[in-house]
C-alpha cells in the first residue's frame, strides 16, 4: 500500500477548522458513493468574501486532509476564486495521494460547491448554469449513499 505524504499526515493529525459555524450562510453536505462517507462544509460569506469556513467530516485519513486543506485554501478567498479550485490543486498541494485514495479529495471540492450553491440559492443571487448542473450532480450522489446507509441499518436491525 502507498504510504500518505508528510503533509496529508499533518493535516489528518492536525486538522484545521474542524466543527460547525453557528448560524453559517452556506452549507454543503456530501456524499461519497464509493465509500458512503460524508461531510459537511459550513461557510460565513461577507461581502462576496469567505470570512469564515469549517467543516466535519466522517470519512478516511485522505478526506480529512483534504477536507482541512481546502478550508485553509478558500479563507478570504471570493466565491469565484473559490469555485476554480480544483482536486488536482487539493492533490498537489497535499504532495500527492494514492491513486486510490484520489475520489476522497473530490468530497471536499463537492462540498464547498455546495455551500455556496447553498449560499446564492438562500440569497437569491445568480447561479451559473454550470454551478446548477454540479449541484444537481452532488445532490443525487448524496441521495444514493444516503439510500444506502438506510438499508444498512435495516439490515444491522434485522440481524440483532
Ligand atoms: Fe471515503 Fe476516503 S475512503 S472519503
Amino acid at each position: 500500500m502507498e504510504a500518505y505524504s508528510k503533509k496529508v499526515m499533518k493535516y489528518f493529525l492536525h486538522p484545521k477548522n474542524v466543527g460547525k459555524i453557528s448560524n453559517p450562510d452556506g452549507v454543503g453536505k456530501v456524499g461519497n458513493i464509493r465509500c458512503g462517507d460524508v461531510m459537511y462544509l459550513y461557510l460565513k460569506i461577507e461581502k462576496n468574501k469567505i470570512k469564515d469556513v469549517k467543516f466535519e467530516t466522517f470519512g478516511c485519513i485522505a478526506a480529512i486532509a483534504t477536507s482541512s486543506y481546502i478550508t485553509e485554501l478558500v479563507k478570504g478567498k471570493s466565491i469565484e476564486q473559490a469555485l476554480k479550485i480544483t482536486k488536482d490543486d487539493i492533490i498537489k498541494g497535499l504532495g500527492g495521494l494514492p491513486p486510490i485514495k484520489i475520489h476522497c479529495s473530490i468530497l471536499a471540492i463537492d462540498a464547498l460547491i455546495e455551500a455556496v450553491y447553498d449560499y446564492l440559492s438562500k440569497n437569491n443571487l445568480p447561479i451559473s448554469e454550470n454551478l446548477v448542473k454540479e449541484h444537481e450532480r452532488i445532490k443525487k450522489t448524496l441521495e444514493m449513499v444516503e439510500d444506502k446507509h438506510k438499508e444498512l441499518v435495516e439490515i444491522e436491525e434485522s440481524v440483532l
